[in-house]
């Protein structure tokens, strides 16, 4: 067995648990790491022994490598995995795929053209009840679906002295956190449903439009800057978002996402209401799958190699009673994404579900659905993906 040899480019907070999870895989070899952080890239390679490139175009130059992880901020997303793919290399990349869906569609083609799939971190999949949860609704378990509601709430952007590149809008696109926490909830919500989002209609809201950014560099995120000088600074991005949302087959809900909910880390909660009965999974207790019941007991499901469906026992990779964590369900998304590409180098076909650049396509188009309702103050209607 060949093993693929994987660099990563852009090696923050996402970047290291990308560099972490690779290494737990049998059929990969991690081979370097880029970051335009040079002393930071530097030092993450010696002490993972990997190689240090110096930028991207030598990765892409470097025949030796074979697929790029991009965890870099979002508008490098389109720029990288095009030149990636046209370079021939498998790509793997951090959401969004992209800054508009022109580009993301661009993407997509590409791929198709060089018949291969891509990857992207839609890591919440991954849970083994969380893939539970979907095969359960696929065997008609809940009927047909009536309702589906949640939330995903962060607090990390409360204080005006919290600052990102996420809020800017140079790097992060035409949105902040309905591209960042409200793709994961409407993959999440479709995922488990099988059911496409067909319309929104949106409310966003920048409550803190006036931040002080850090002078001298910000910080990673999720860590505390430890600058003692800011700089003040208009915000445009929203830091709170709702949708109301028509799935196709006339299902509705609702969706709010904010980074200003105190003491809300990353809280991801999702509900899907059925005309038998109902199921709900919450990020912050991710090993449980409350299953709800009109004429008996509610159930509590705690993930389980013996207990789950004979489809999803595989994602629940420790004995019943460990439960598995954040790290584990993007290990179980990489297993997924490279037995793909050795199904693939040995000229197999692979009917593996693992969020691809499709998914990543459908995430941009209701994000764009959802900024054309905020202008129009309108149900807008998801496009179609070709
Ligand atoms: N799937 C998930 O659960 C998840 C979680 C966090 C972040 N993300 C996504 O990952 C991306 C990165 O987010 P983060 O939180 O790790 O950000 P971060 O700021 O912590 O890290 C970004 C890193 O990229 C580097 N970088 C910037 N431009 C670069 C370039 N042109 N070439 C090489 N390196 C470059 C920066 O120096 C930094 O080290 C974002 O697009 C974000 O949406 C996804």
């Amino acid at each position: 067995m060949k093993k693929q040899r994987a660099v990563v480019i852009g090696v923050g907070y996402i970047g290291m648990v990308h560099i972490q999870e690779l290494r737990r895989l049998p059929n990969v070899e991690l081979a370097g790491v880029v970051d335009k952080n040079q002393e930071l890239a530097r030092s993450i390679a010696a002490q993972y022994g990997i190689a240090h490139y110096s930028d991207s175009q030598s990765v892409l130059e470097d025949p030796k490598v074979d697929v790029i992880h991009n965890c870099t901020p979002n508008r490098e997303h389109f720029p990288l995995n095009k030149a990636a793919l046209l370079a021939g290399k498998e790509v793997f990349t951090e959401k969004p795929l992209a800054l508009t869906t022109e580009e993301s569609q661009e993407l997509v083609m590409l791929a198709r053209e060089r018949k291969t799939r891509c990857g992207i971190n839609f890591c919440y999949r991954y849970y083994p009840v969380v893939q539970e949860a979907h095969a359960r609704v696929a065997k008609g378990e809940l009927g047909t679906v009536y309702n589906v509601l949640g939330h995903y709430l962060q607090d990390w952007l409360l204080y005006d002295t919290d600052y990102s590149w996420r809020l800017d809008l140079q790097l992060a696109g035409s949105s902040n956190i309905l591209a960042d926490l409200g793709s994961h909830w409407c993959d999440l919500a479709q995922f488990i449903t099988g059911l496409s989002i067909e319309e929104v209609f949106s409310d966003f809201r920048t409550t803190l439009s006036l931040r002080k950014k850090p002078k001298g560099g910000e910080a990673l995120t999720f860590s505390k800057t430890q600058a003692t000088e800011f700089e003040e600074l208009p915000i445009s991005l929203e830091d709170y978002g709702s949708l109301l949302l028509r799935f196709e087959n006339g299902a509705r809900g609702t969706f709010t996402t904010s980074e200003l909910a105190a003491g809300r880390k990353c809280d991801i909660e999702i509900e899907v209401y059925g005309s038998q009965s109902s199921l709900a999974w919450r990020h912050e207790r991710s090993a449980e799958l409350w299953l709800g019941h009109r004429d008996k007991a509610n159930e509590l499901f705690f993930e389980s190699p013996l207990l789950q469906s004979e489809e999803t026992r595989r994602f629940a990779r420790l004995p019943s009673g460990h439960p598995m964590g954040y790290h584990d369900a993007i290990y179980n998304l990489f297993a997924d994404y490279y037995e793909y590409l050795q199904s693939k180098a040995c000229g197999k076909s692979s009917e593996l579900n693992f969020p691809d650049f499709e998914a990543g396509h459908r995430e941009m188009l209701i994000l764009e659905a959802a900024m054309a309702s905020k202008e129009q103050g309108a149900w807008a209607t998801v496009a179609r993906d070709s």
